[in-house]
């Protein structure tokens, strides 16, 4: 049986998510927009491709939360997106309204479901989906660490020349540029540490331009911010919990002490499966680092005194 996945917000990012989980066909697909007609016309186009597409999964665009219930996985990428010279901190006050509000609806009519949080500020964003929710922080999960690390691999790659796809490298920490943590310690192309192959400075840089990464496309595009990157990244995620693929993963989850945090959403590599959040993987790291992971902890907790409640 196929599995159902909604997606909440249908601009750039939750269609273009949407599309890719349809061309997987591992699930129904829901789309969810207050907009009246948005979800319901993007969701045609994309039901229209399946012939084409080779899928038989089922694609309903909506401003009803009941057409989402039911779901297994909910990702929300509901709220306002960054405009040039913007950080997403900057975002706190307005997303935390919409995200609160449409995970409390969303929630009603899947209870079982897994959540995937995008809004930024994300990692702020996940605190507010774990209070409105009720559910249990497992099942709330936070995606920046996917595509900051995709962004690592790709800049490490462009630099080495090697392909993205034999360099392993991680970004923990958190999804602002201030508090993200792009691990070098344990960074390898094939297998050999990215320190031998490149000298510090072109390390440096690469780090650099990862944590910028987000603000590079928003500069570039001028209004909206990243959207094919993150929902490729995104989509690994809903597949790992879909299938229960127990993979592992860089991902935003609720920390117990684990890095030196107690009580703050930090992006940690996770065992991801159907339970969601199913093990927290500690690494061993860098002095630097292990202290950045630290610092990214009492940020978010920052973050998350300053959020409104209402
Ligand atoms: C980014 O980094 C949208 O936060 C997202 O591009």
């Amino acid at each position: 049986m196929r599995g159902k996945v909604t997606f909440v917000g249908a601009g750039m990012t939750g269609s273009t998510m949407a599309q890719l989980a349809a061309q997987r066909g591992h699930a129904d697909v829901v789309l969810v927009d207050i907009v009246e007609g948005l979800a319901a016309g993007k969701a045609l186009d994309i039901q229209e491709a399946a012939p084409w597409a080779a899928t038989s999964a089922r694609i309903t665009g909506t401003t009803e939360w009941s057409e989402s219930s039911g779901s297994d996985v909910v990702v929300v990428t509901s709220g306002v997106p960054r405009r040039p010279g913007m950080t997403r901190e900057d975002l706190l006050g307005t997303n935390a309204g919409i995200v609160r509000s449409v995970v409390g609806q969303a929630v009603e009519h899947s209870p079982d479901a897994v959540f995937v949080i995008f809004a930024n500020p994300m990692d702020a964003m996940c605190h507010v989906a774990l209070q409105a929710s009720g559910l249990p922080a497992a099942r709330i999960v936070g995606q920046g660490g996917m595509l900051d690390s995709a962004r690592y691999r790709t800049f490490i790659a462009l630099e080495t020349g090697a392909s993205p796809r034999d360099v392993a490298a991680w970004v923990l920490g958190g999804h602002t540029e201030a508090t993200m943590v792009p691990v070098v310690s344990n960074a390898t192309v094939g297998g050999v540490p990215l320190t031998q192959l490149l000298p510090p400075e072109r390390v440096r840089a690469v780090v650099e331009r990862t944590t910028r990464g987000g603000a590079e496309i928003v500069g570039l595009l001028k209004s909206g911010s990243a959207f094919t990157a993150p929902a490729f990244s995104t989509i690994e995620m809903v597949e790992a919990i879909l299938l229960d693929e127990k993979r592992v993963l860089p991902a935003c989850a609720l920390l117990q002490g684990q890095y030196g945090v107690e009580g703050g959403y930090v992006g940690v590599p996770v065992l991801l499966g159907a339970g969601g959040v199913e093990e927290i993987y500690e690494i061993p790291l860098a002095a630097d680092e292990a202290a950045a992971m630290r610092e990214a902890g009492d940020a978010v907790k920052e973050l998350v005194a300053a959020t409104p409640q209402a």
